[in-house]
Parts: structure tokens; C-alpha cells; sequence
């Protein structure tokens, strides 16, 4: 039994003024919220419970996933079958709880909150801002490997030298298909990474991480930073890097969602080649 912890905390500045009063997580990807997909991908990869380290800004996140009795009746009255069967998929998909976390101080504080939620089980984590397309997916990936090594595991993915200071990027030996990691730094400059892997939010930790997130320093702009308490993991415990060649969107800024949501219709059976005539007429219209 697996156990996810989504961080959904953060104010989305990048998508203003959009996520003044909607949520980054909740604005939709063709027909549902962004964050429902990251939470398939969760359950899809064997998590059962999904722990969403929210914020009380955010109340329609909880109304999203949890029963609403009286549009589910409403439904049922008006024989609307296939919007019923629709709405109670996402409420049945997993068990969901939500922890708020009351103060911006950082990543490595919203993980640490799931503590006595997690207990003694490995979790995932997936940041919802990363759109990660692979088959299998990301998240499947780290949970086949964790069965190879019982030790925490983190994705990463080759990234430019220019990128390397918007990524936690990694110092590590290759082993086999993956990376034994020394050592994380977080959005290091192009001249101080120490190599070129980068974390692209999609995690396996053993509950081990906790003891390291507790008493840490505020680290990289007076964050509590996942990054630092992954470093203290790798020297302690050991911590492994696999790597991806997942196709990643960064859903969180205008073209990255427009990229997502392209993608997202595309995936659709039913809308995949309106759409793509519609987005080929486009393009003559807009030469
Ligand atoms: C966070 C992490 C960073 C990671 C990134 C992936 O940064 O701190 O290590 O590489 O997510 O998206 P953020 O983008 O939230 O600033």
C-alpha cells in the first residue's frame, strides 16, 4: 500500500491574475482540474491514499475531491448518467486527505507535514506543477525500481546547463541503469552545478526522510528546502537517481499550461483529430 503526498500550497504567482480566486492545480486541462491528472498518475502507480498539503485559500481543491451528495442527487434526478459516473471516479479514485500547511516556509516543510500521515510506508510525492508524459509513467517507474534497491529514490532528467538554477540538480555515480546520489543542490547557478540531472518533481522516499526534514535550516532563499534533507538521506541512508526521458510541461506559467493543454486533448480519443484539423487551420491562418 503506497501512500502520495501532493504539495498544493503555493500561491501561483505566474499564473496571475488567473489564480487570484481559482487555484494553478484547479484551472482545467481540456475538461478537469490540472491536478486531477498528477493524482491519476499517483493512483495509477499503485497509491491508495493521497495526502494534498493545501492551503485554506484553496477550499476548492477539498470540493473537488471530496462527495458532494447534493450534486450527485441532482444528477441522478435529471438521469445526467455519464457527469454522475464522472463525479464519483474522482472521489472514488483514492482515499484523500488534506493537511494545511499555514506558512509559505518551503518544500522541505510542506513534505515534512505529511509525517504522522505517511507513518512507517514508503511514499511518493509528486509536485503537480510538472507534467511528466511517459508510458509508463514517472511515478510507476520509481516504484518498479524502489523494488530493485528498498532505498529512496528521486527521477531526474538531463537539463541544459542554462536550466540547472530552476532544478535541484544532483552529484552522483552511475550504477547500473541508475545514479547513486552523494549529494543535492538546490538551483545551483550554471558554473556551480555539479552536473547537469535535474529533479523534476516526482519522488519515492522511505519515512527515514522525515528524521532529516526535522531541524533543518532554512536553506536556498530561506526556504526549507526537499533538497537538503535529500542530501543528509544520501549520505546517511543512500538515495538513488533514475532517469527519465519523460516529456516534462511546467504547467505553471501561460505557454507551458497552453502546451498542457494541447497535450491533454490530444490524449482524448474523442477530440484528437477535430482538434488537430482545427489546430492545423490555424497554422495557415497564422502563418
Ligand atoms: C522545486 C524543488 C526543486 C525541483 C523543482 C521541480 O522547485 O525545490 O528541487 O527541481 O521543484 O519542479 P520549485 O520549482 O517549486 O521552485
Amino acid at each position: 500500500m503506497i501512500k502520495a503526498v501532493i504539495p498544493v500550497a503555493g500561491r501561483g504567482t505566474r499564473l496571475l491574475p488567473a489564480t487570484k480566486s481559482v487555484p494553478k492545480e484547479m484551472l482545467p486541462l481540456v475538461d478537469r482540474p490540472a491536478l486531477f491528472y498528477t493524482v491519476q498518475e499517483a493512483v495509477e502507480a499503485g497509491a491508495t491514499e493521497i495526502i494534498f498539503i493545501t492551503s485554506r485559500h484553496k477550499p476548492s481543491i477539498e470540493h473537488f475531491f471530496n462527495p458532494d451528495p447534493e450534486l450527485e442527487s441532482l444528477l441522478e434526478k435529471k438521469g445526467q448518467e455519464k457527469a454522475l459516473h464522472e463525479i464519483r471516479k474522482v472521489t472514488s479514485l483514492a482515499s484523500y486527505h488534506f493537511i494545511y500547511q499555514e506558512e509559505p516556509l518551503g518544500l522541505g516543510h510542506a513534505v515534512g507535514l505529511a509525517k504522522n500521515l505517511v507513518g512507517q510506508n514508503p511514499f511518493l510525492v509528486l509536485l503537480p506543477d510538472e507534467l511528466l508524459l511517459s508510458a509508463p509513467s514517472v511515478s510507476q517507474s520509481l516504484v518498479q525500481s524502489f523494488q530493485k534497491t528498498n532505498q529512496s529514490q528521486t527521477a531526474i532528467m538531463w537539463v541544459s546547463r542554462e536550466d540547472t538554477s530552476k532544478y535541484g540538480i544532483i552529484e552522483g555515480e552511475k550504477r547500473g541503469d541508475l545514479f547513486y546520489i552523494h549529494n543535492v543542490v538546490e538551483k545551483p547557478c550554471a558554473e556551480e552545478a555539479p552536473s547537469q540531472w535535474a529533479l523534476p518533481g516526482r519522488y519515492l522516499f522511505t519515512p527515514e526522510i522525515f528524521d532529516d526534514l526535522e531541524n533543518l535550516s532554512p536553506g536556498r532563499g530561506g526556504e526549507i528546502q526537499l533538497t537538503d534533507a535529500m542530501t543528509k538521506l544520501a549520505q546517511k541512508r543512500g538515495l538513488w537517481g533514475l532517469p527519465t526521458t519523460a516529456r516534462r510541461i511546467d504547467t505553471g506559467n501561460p505557454l507551458g499550461y497552453l502546451k498542457a493543454q494541447v497535450e491533454m486533448a490530444l490524449q482524448r480519443p474523442e477530440l484528437k483529430e477535430p482538434f488537430l484539423k482545427y489546430l492545423s487551420d490555424c497554422q495557415k491562418r497564422h502563418p
